[in-house]
């Protein structure tokens, strides 16, 4: 490598970590992803390394943080608050391993595996287990005293139980849980203000409110995972500082695991990539800390970080891109949804070309415009969206959104009704919301008919085959296997699969109908009410509002679904086609159903394949995934289950074999088989 070039990339680099610092530490609106940061980041660090004199005091790899802002007391930390280093492959978790057992001349050594948590580090302190003071990380040696703020957390502790004596120094993670942030954010646009956007700079300002009433509305949580200064003698492993730690009634990830091996630690960073979504927190990587304290002391810290942890972080769930276009997409019920056509960017390993929008609002609130720079965000499995617009990067050639004033499927005028926040096309044969609806109502949580996409709807609907819902139930095999790419053996299942259909629960029934503001939960309330959709269509907004839990708007929303002539009809389509349409009689020897109840089916099953067990459990109310989680009920294990069997063992799901879940379906009412 050419020096003139390192010493130019070296000071290109500087130039834009400083600022990237700047905006995420000190503005809390950081403009790059995280990984992308580690990138330039990692990049300097080879650089520096390759060329130790040109290390300088102000190079950002010889710091920890950036300077506190204003407004707080400063709180100086008796041991340094450290950063970590990375790992972004299997390979470089193994060479850290290697580097650590050269280190420590070949000795044992377990580790253990954490969450890494994506929220704000703090520290809180105890005098004879009292919380005395609580501060951010700041610079990594001084930070902001936010005691007042962090006492309204209430997973911390004000008095340790336990006899604690002298000064006892704990750090952990603050976070806002995911639930709680989306709550915010559907109040917030409900009030008409801007929403927030992302739980991890939400929980850093709420940290640092002036008022501790906001930050206590904010109900924030925390997990500990280490202590920092200590007078009381400490356990030797970090495994049992976090038992006692427990045991001082700190809140403790649930998830930390022992790994004897590298390879365990390769394991559980694995089990957790696809499984994110299960978990309320945000968590962008997982932590691997060596276990004994003598050999973490002799390892030592290089710089801002400590040899003896690595971060292994998982791929990025957030980039920079393009949002080159906004457009509609009509709803089943007529609403206008814009959606962002975006420059296709890899978000977390998974390539984003759109993202919702939601609505007006949402587009004015965070002024999103075509042409914009914009900062895209995809969480587990949810639907990618546009966190923030990059306003520094604007040319001004970029143009502002306009709801369109017709309907881009019939050209029906729009109404934005009063108070609303949506934009509608109120004609009823819209083609464009045909399609959306016959797509609701093929819907795994609907009639749960496989094979049936939203390609294969359009099709179906553009060849007239059908011309609403109830058509799927008259559908003939010679039409379909005119259809390109429909062999036989494809038609086939999708005929069996609508058969199938037909002995959906009610409340399923009801989903698929896709009356507005009537989803599962409602719909099975509607069902335990009324038992049949012929009573349920003669009911009064009187009845319907009697029942706890269904408000004007849902009932006004029934009765307008059933007063159409149209909706009536395919109802009574329905009925013909042999659609079940009410809820089974109530018997003595009736158990609780399986609805409601989460399976998982996994390994070789004796009696039954396993699309027809998992067809079995839907048609009695239960719903199937194909991983498990922490909300399954049952993992139905055949022989040789593998990975989903062992996950399941460690959230301490009940597992059942197939005679026993062919039990569980025998009690049902009617015989499912
Ligand atoms: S240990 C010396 N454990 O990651 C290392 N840190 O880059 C001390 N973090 O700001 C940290 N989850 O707040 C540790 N389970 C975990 C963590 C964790 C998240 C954060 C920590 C720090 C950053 C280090």
């Amino acid at each position: 490598m050419v020096v003139e070039y390192a010493i130019k990339r070296i000071a290109e680099l500087r130039t834009e970590i400083n600022y990237h610092n700047y905006r995420y530490h000190a503005l809390d609106a950081p403009e790059i992803s995280d990984s992308q940061f580690d990138i330039l980041f990692k990049e300097l660090c080879t650089l520096e390394n390759h060329y130790p004199n040109l290390i300088t005091v102000d190079s950002p790899t010889q710091r920890v943080g950036i300077e506190p802002i204003q407004g707080f007391i400063e709180a100086a930390h008796t041991i340094p608050m450290l950063s970590l280093g990375n790992a972004f492959s299997d390979d470089e978790l193994m060479a850290w391993h290697q580097r650590t057992k050269t280190l420590v001349e070949g000795k044992d050594f377990d580790m253990v595996c954490e969450l890494k948590f994506d929220g704000l580090a703090v520290s809180i302190t105890y005098q004879d287990g009292i919380m005395v003071r609580a501060a951010t990380r700041g610079n990594g040696i001084v930070g902001e005293d936010i005691t007042g703020n962090l006492k309204t957390i209430r997973s911390i502790p004000l008095r340790l139980l336990g006899n604690v004596t002298g000064q006892f120094e704990v750090r952990g993670e603050v976070l806002f849980p995911k639930s709680r942030f989306s709550k915010l954010n559907e109040e917030r646009i409900a009030a008409g203000l801007p929403t927030y956007s992302n739980p991890r700079n939400t929980a850093a300002g709420s940290v640092r409110q002036l008022d501790p009433r906001i930050t206590a509305d904010r109900k924030l949580d925390v997990f500990i995972y280490g202590i920092g200064h200590s007078d009381p003698p400490m356990p030797k492993t970090h495994w049992e500082t976090l038992a006692y730690l427990g045991d001082l009634g700190f809140k403790i990830n649930r998830h930390n695991r022992l790994a004897k091996s590298p390879e365990d630690a390769i394991h559980y960073y694995k089990s957790w990539i696809d499984n994110l979504d299960e978990l309320d927190y945000e968590c962008d990587g997982v932590v691997v800390k060596i276990n004994p304290f003598d050999l973490q002391r002799h390892m030592g810290t290089v710089g801002r970080e400590p040899r003896w942890a690595i971060a292994y972080k998982f791929p990025a769930t957030r980039s920079v891109t393009r949002l080159n276009k906004i457009m509609i997409n009509v709803g089943r019920t007529g609403s206008m949804n814009p959606f962002a056509v975006l420059e296709p960017v890899d978000v977390g390993g998974a390539t984003v070309s759109q993202a919702t929008l939601h609505n007006e609002d949402y587009i004015r609130s965070k002024d999103l415009r075509e042409g914009d720079w914009v900062i895209i965000e995809r969480a587990g499995e949810v639907i990618p969206q546009v966190v923030s617009v990059i306003e520094s990067k604007r040319t001004g050639n970029e143009r502002a959104f306009e709801m369109p004033s017709n309907c881009p499927g019939c050209e029906t005028s729009l109404i934005r009704p009063e108070g609303e926040t949506m934009t509608y096309c109120f004609n009823t044969t819209c083609p464009a919301q045909l399609v959306r609806h016959v797509e609701h109502f093929v819907a795994r949580e609907s009639m749960d008919i496989e094979g049936l996409g939203i390609r294969q709807v359009t099709v179906l609907l553009q060849e007239q085959l059908i011309g609403d819902v109830a058509d799927l139930y008259t559908l003939n095999r010679d039409n379909l296997l005119k259809l390109d790419g429909m062999g036989d053996k494809s038609v086939s299942n999708l005929l069996d699969a609508i058969q199938d259909s037909k002995r959906r629960p009610l409340p399923r029934v009801i989903t698929a109908l896709g009356i507005e503001h009537v989803g599962y939960e409602v719909s099975e309330i509607l069902a335990r009410n009324f038992n049949t959709i012929n009573i349920l269509m003669e009911a009064t907004a009187e009845e319907l509002t009697a029942i706890p839990s269904i408000g004007t708007k849902i009932a006004s929303s029934i009765i307008a679904y059933f007063e159409n002539q149209s909706n009536s009809h395919v109802i009574m389509k329905l009925q013909q086609a042999g659609v079940r349409m009410q809820s089974d009689e109530p018997t003595e020897l009736q158990r609780p159903t399986l609805s409601g109840l989460r399976f998982v089916v996994t390994g070789r099953l004796v009696h039954f394949s396993r699309s027809q067990v998992e067809g079995k459990i839907k048609n009695a109310g239960g719903r199937v995934s194909s991983s498990v989680s922490k909300q399954t009920d049952y993992l139905v294990a055949g022989s040789d289950a593998g990975s989903k069997l062992i996950e399941a063992e460690q959230l301490g799901i009940t597992i059942i074999d197939e005679d026993r879940l062919l039990d569980l379906l025998n009690n049902q009412p009617t015989d499912p088989f």
